[in-house]
């Protein structure tokens, strides 16, 4: 049999929230979240309906949970609208005049949309797509740069039913043309330019080429942003700004089934073709508000900034839909966080007094390799919580950010989900729940995960093992797109009815959650089963490294040898006695069974378009091998021929 997952990671460390911030939260002690969560548990469908009762409702629900494993439909009869949730719901009142949208370009442009405005934008665009014979049910795809468009866009669809499909503004011509074939789209909503780092990343022309050949779409509706020379294709091609004057501002929101497709996201996983992970209404919409409202702990005068692309998950569900359906004040940032200068988020936080940021932790690694200096200029003070996403955090970056950018004061909600999930699933409740720097922490409501061996037997405190969910929650992902086989295949057949996220984690005493990173980059040392975050977070937490990735190889002896790739931070020098020092540091952190066979310099890792390292590629270039496969989730193809030649 297979060996569980071993853990040898000691932190220590515990941050119980601040008395004043417990005060004034939402749920604002350990009881109360046990409380809840034991209810949310043992009545889900007595909790749900709670929190969707917050929300309008144009037909009530019939049943709250209808469980046919591995299908669920949230909320079964009920009808409403997502567009009129996120925008009529708070023109009744005081919000009508709040921002909701608070917009930087890269070149410093600036906009501010309020829910009055952004939804009168939304219902002309809305008509826009109806004049285009886009009807509801029919399948869009969004190919635009981080602008308030991509939100009007998204909600315009959701306010007459068309399903969108996100394509990240960083993708390829091929990228767009699999995910058309793949969908069946029929439109696209895309700009002629963006901003990216100064230069124009040349979307319009990206569609053209995807496009050429014949595929189904029939409409191509163009935003003007950056005003490069593009071309029309008489008959498809239509420009968003002139099509405007043909409509007026009236559209009412179609009410729509509880389990109408909301959006199909794609997602590459490690290998093999993306998946159009597909999320419906009513339950993701609930998911979302209620994750948004609690985890945030939002209250009315908070201005949230989430830093990722509407392109991912996280944009759909805490850029856009989250924030807006609770009312909030969204920041949305165009480019890139080291343009003009490595202090843009900074200056952003300044200047609209941000109190809410919401980021991943590769970003946090980039800011504490730049150095401190680019902080010390601005006055974060506005700030009152912070949050990340996307990777295990290593535990000397959790406690940079909660030092320098929280200023020691700022809780930090470390919250663990995916795409697939929809909403935040693991995660601290800022005014409840203590936090231990790299853990998740607890459970949220209604969402019942479990760590189990190769058999689905639980395991006990401080084992490896697999996460899995063991029952249905609203933001779930209802399908793979058109391939309910691979849905039932990928999901929900290792442990029969329980839905298998494809990490790693262990639990502790306290039953908090760390996870230890993708099952399939586990690494086997003599026999030893060993997550990479452990490894990698050790050698972070050395002074001279900003950041690693730690894979294994083939081995005779050992089956796997350890190999880690290091980025150090700007100015050292990376010495062959550094690398001998690094192993002996993960020695005396994690033991010497982790120590590292092979330490590599590099000046930066290959990551995808959203930041998290593709360990499959290190591992090819680990072993001596060429990198084959699929490689155009990459960021920067720089940084593979670099690492070909690692050697410093
Ligand atoms: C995978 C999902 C969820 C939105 C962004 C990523 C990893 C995500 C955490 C966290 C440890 C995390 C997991 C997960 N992950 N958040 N807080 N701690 N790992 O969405 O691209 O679908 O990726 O990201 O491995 O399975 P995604």
């Amino acid at each position: 049999m297979e060996k569980n997952i071993e853990s040898h990671l000691k932190e220590t460390r515990v941050f119980k929230p601040a008395r004043a911030f417990a005060k004034n939260a939402r749920v604002g002690s350990l009881e109360d979240y046990r409380r809840m969560y034991r209810e949310s548990i043992r009545q889900p469908e007595k909790f749900w309906a709670r929190e969707a009762r917050e929300l309008r409702w144009q037909k009530p629900w019939k049943k709250v949970l209808e469980w046919k494993a591995p299908f669920a439909k949230w909320f079964v009869g009920g009808k409403l609208n997502v567009a009129e949730n996120c925008l009529d719901r708070h023109l009744q009142g005081p919000r009508r005049n709040k921002a909701a949208i608070i917009w930087e370009g890269e070149p410093g442009d600036k906009r501010i949309l309020t829910y009055q405005q952004l939804h009168r934008e939304v219902c002309r665009f809305a008509n826009v797509l109806k004049r285009n014979k886009i009807r509801k049910g029919d399948r869009v795809i969004i190919y635009l740069p981080a602008i308030p468009e991509a939100a009007i866009a998204m909600l315009a669809c959701a306010r007459i039913g068309a399903v969108h499909s996100v394509v990240f503004g960083g993708f390829s011509a091929d990228s767009i043309r699999d995910r058309i074939a793949d969908c069946g789209a029929t439109a696209v909503i895309t700009a002629d330019g963006g901003f990216r780092r100064g230069a124009v990343v040349p979307l319009k022309h990206n569609v053209d080429e995807a496009l050429q050949g014949g595929t189904t779409i029939r409409r191509v509706i163009v935003f003007r942003r950056a005003g490069n020379e593009i071309h029309i294709e008489e008959g498809r091609d239509v420009w968003w700004h002139r099509e405007l004057e043909y409509v007026d501002a009236h559209c009412p929101a179609v009410p729509l089934d509880s389990e109408h497709p909301l959006y199909i996201l794609y997602t590459s996983g490690s290998t093999g073709k993306p998946k159009g992970i597909l999320h419906t209404t009513g339950g993701y919409l609930v998911g979302i508000y209620s994750s948004t409202k609690y985890v945030f702990d939002l209250r009315e005068d908070d201005i949230y900034w989430c830093t990722a692309d509407i392109g991912w998950v996280t944009g759909h569900s805490y850029v856009v839909y989250g924030p807006l359906a609770a009312g909030a004040t969204t920041v949305m940032y165009e480019g890139a966080p080291n343009w003009p200068e490595p202090d843009r988020f900074w200056r952003i936080i300044e200047e609209y007094a941000v109190s809410i940021l919401y980021t991943a932790p590769t970003a946090i690694r980039a800011f504490i390799r730049w150095g401190d200096q680019w902080l010390k200029k601005h006055d974060l003070s506005s700030l009152r919580l912070l949050g990340t996403v996307g990777e295990p955090i290593n535990p000397e970056a959790w406690m940079w950010y909660h030092e320098k950018i929280g200023g020691g004061r700022c809780p930090i909600v470390d919250t663990w989900w995916q795409t697939e999930t929809g909403a935040i699933m693991i995660t601290p409740l800022p005014g409840a729940i203590p936090t231990k720097p790299g853990s998740a922490t607890l459970p949220f409501f209604g969402v019942d995960p479990v760590i189990v061996d190769q058999r689905g037997r639980e395991v006990g405190p401080n084992v490896g093992g697999k996460l899995i969910v063991r029952r249905p929650w609203p933001a779930m992902l209802r399908n793979i797109y058109g391939d309910k086989g691979r849905y039932q295949k990928q999901y929900w057949s290792e442990f029969k009815g329980n839905y298998l996220t494809g990490d790693g984690a262990r639990r502790d005493r306290d039953g908090y959650f760390w996870i230890v990173g993708r099952i399939d980059d586990v690494l086997n040392v003599a026999g030893h089963r060993l997550g990479t975050s452990e490894i990698e977070s050790a050698l972070v937490s050395h002074p001279k490294v900003a950041e690693a990735a730690a894979v294994g190889r083939p081995d005779e002896l050992k089956g796997q040898g350890v190999v880690v790739f290091v980025t150090l931070k700007s100015g050292v020098n990376p010495t062959p006695s550094l690398k001998k020092e690094l192993r002996g540091h993960v020695g005396t952190h994690i033991g010497a069974i982790a120590k590292p066979d092979e330490v590599r310099f590099a000046e930066a890792l290959p990551k995808t378009r959203s930041g998290k390292i593709m360990r499959r590629l290190l591992k090819e270039i680990a072993a001596g091998r060429t990198v084959t496969g699929d490689t155009t989730t990459l960021e920067d193809f720089s940084v593979l021929a670099k690492l070909g030649s690692a050697e410093e």
